[in-house]
């Protein structure tokens, strides 16, 4: 694909490859996520949803293909690491606060030590943060005083404290009390609202079909289909896309 192809998108997957020893994980992925687009990554567990965000993150190399971030080929093996993931906010399964710092450190700390903001300025911005989120009054507490999805909220908050060009979410839900999962679902729809770039994959398939632009389901490390939440969820038009569907709507079918 040409450059001017790719204009106004923010991530660009092409023909993306990836084994694991004997084990193909990835088997040619290609996915185009424009400005303000959020997409979803919806499969069964190991059809390889975080195998692809972790590449997207350089934290696993692919073994064919390409990755463009804007006009950035960070699948060139010459790219500095950090600098991509500064410009990549993420959001994984697990809360993953540091448990050492309080809420406002845990935001701050990405814009103090990569960005070199300075520490009154990062705090401003860090609280204002924080007022969006509901949790000002946490500032100041360390992230075991704070419920799951409290925690998952100010992780999301620290991914976006950096503003980054692209947010990677990988099931951010799945390891919260039922109860919790309302609130930082919410979360993500306001980002979407105030204009967030989004990949994210998720069980959650009415959340999916209430954020999503696009919904892309992979089985095997394959796409088998994509398209918009009503066309996959309500017209799937692959049989193996009707298949996750119904299992999922009836898990003893
Ligand atoms: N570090 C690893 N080493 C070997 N195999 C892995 C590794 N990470 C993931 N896998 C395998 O890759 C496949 C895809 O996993 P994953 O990307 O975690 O899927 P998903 O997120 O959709 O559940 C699975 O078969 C999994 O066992
Ligand atoms: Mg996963």
């Amino acid at each position: 694909m040409s450059e001017q192809a790719s204009a106004g998108s923010v991530l660009r997957i092409d023909g993306v490859h990836k084994w694991f020893g004997d084990t193909p994980v990835l088997r040619g992925i290609d996915i185009e996520v424009a400005r303000h687009e959020v997409v979803a990554l919806i499969g069964a567990s190991g059809s390889g949803k975080s195998t692809l965000l972790k590449t997207i993150n350089l934290l696993e190399g692919v073994d064919d293909g390409q990755i463009h971030l804007g006009e950035t080929d960070i699948t060139d093996p010459r790219i500095d690491a950090d600098s991509i993931r500064g410009r990549i906010g993420v959001v994984f399964q697990h809360y993953n606060l540091f448990p050492h710092m309080n809420v406002l450190n845990n935001v701050t700390l990405a814009s103090r030590q990569v960005f070199g903001v300075k520490r009154a300025a990062a705090e401003k911005r860090g609280l204002e943060l924080l007022e969006r989120i509901g949790l000002a009054d946490k500032a100041r507490e360390y992230p075991d005083r704070l419920s799951g999805g409290q925690q998952q909220r100010v992780a999301i908050a620290r991914a976006i404290a950096t503003d980054p060009e692209l947010l990677l979410l990988d099931e951010i839900t799945s390891a919260l009390d039922p109860q919790l999962v309302g609130e930082v679902l919410d979360l993500v729809h306001e980002l979407k609202a105030g204009g967030s770039t989004i990949l994210m994959a998720t069980h959650e398939m009415s959340f999916a079909r209430r954020v999503a632009d696009r919904v892309v389901f992979l089985k095997g490390g394959k796409i088998i289909e994509s398209g918009t939440p009503q066309q996959i969820f309500d017209a799937p038009r692959e049989e193996e896309t009707r298949e996750f569907l119904s299992r999922l709507r009836d898990p003893l079918a």
